[in-house]
């Protein structure tokens, strides 16, 4: 079998095949649960620390006993990737609140499904290499949004309409209000300056934002952690989107209209080769 058929699931590594999930599972019934995406490189989990922390907090937000906890499923995740990763993938790591009699109530003793496995993914291409057409759709998902939680249709239904209208991702936009892309961080530059929408009821904690905001200060940018409004997204200078799988990405469209001069500026390119030697020192030469 090859290597990235492999699933860990509760404590056993078996062929995808083999691998069981009951019908009446809450995370199948109810989406109770939680989920990672780590990106791979070079055979190695980029921020596997900054994810595991943030599972730690999605687990707490829905009142979720992790077993094992993170310290042990970092030893865990890092053993499977060195066995069964292809060099060029993520890791998809769900958590639910397992199987039960379906019924709204919590199981008096909950046993939580954990599961991960890895997916190739092609090689990254150039950091900031390809754009990004936005299509803006109301936000009408709930307001606990830095829980990275699994039930996301409404992010599936903003991402197919963006689709079926020629854009390429979706923002979610409510009232004055800019929050976040469908799977994705928006950042904008102004005056030099970056604006990164904090994580909160209505934004999610991107690790790749993290990652960003953290390296500004040593490129000499200055970053303010705040709310942004859309009149403000739209005379950015700059654009961007940020995931643990498209890196960065300049956004050239919103709406069908240019944005960010239509083209990456260099904010963006900067922070994209920045992101990418550290993904490379973290994941090549620190190996
Ligand atoms: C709703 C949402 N916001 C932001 C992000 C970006 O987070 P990260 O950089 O940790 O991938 C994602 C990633 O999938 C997401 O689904």
């Amino acid at each position: 079998m090859s290597p990235d058929k492999r699933v860990w699931i509760n404590g056993e590594v078996v062929g995808r095949d083999e691998a069981r999930i009951d019908i009446e599972d809450r995370g199948f019934q109810f989406a109770d649960g939680i989920y990672e995406v780590v990106r791979i490189y070079h055979g190695r989990p980029f921020a596997l620390a900054a994810h595991l922390q943030r599972l730690g907090r999605s687990a707490e937000g829905i009142g979720l006993a992790l077993r094992p906890d993170v310290t042990v499923l970092a030893r865990e995740i890092e053993a499977f990737i060195t066995r069964h990763a292809p060099a060029d993938s993520m890791l998809y790591l769900q958590a639910t609140r397992g199987p039960a009699p379906r019924n709204h109530q919590f199981p008096a003793q909950p046993a939580p499904t954990l599961l991960f496995y890895a997916k190739p993914l092609p090689p990254p291409g150039e950091p900031a290499g390809s754009t990004v057409r936005l299509l803006s759709v109301k936000d009408e998902r709930w307001s606990r949004c830095w829980i990275k939680s699994m039930a996301l249709l409404a992010n599936v239904l903003a991402k197919n309409q963006a689709l079926a209208a020629g854009a390429d991702e979706a923002v979610f936009v409510d009232g004055p209000l800019v929050h976040e892309g469908s799977a994705s961080n928006i950042l904008a530059v102004r005056e030099g300056r970056l604006i990164a929408p904090p994580a909160g009821p209505r934004v999610l904690g991107g690790i790749t934002r993290g990652a960003l905001v953290e390296l500004c200060p040593r490129l000499g940018i200055e970053v303010a952690e705040r709310p942004l409004t859309e009149q403000e997204a739209l005379a950015a200078e700059e654009l961007l989107i940020t995931s643990t799988t498209r890196e960065v990405a300049p956004v050239v469209a919103w709406d069908g209209r240019p944005v960010g001069g239509g083209v990456c500026g260099p904010v963006t390119r900067r922070l994209a080769q920045v992101l990418r030697e550290r993904i490379e020192h973290e994941c090549r030469e620190a190996r």
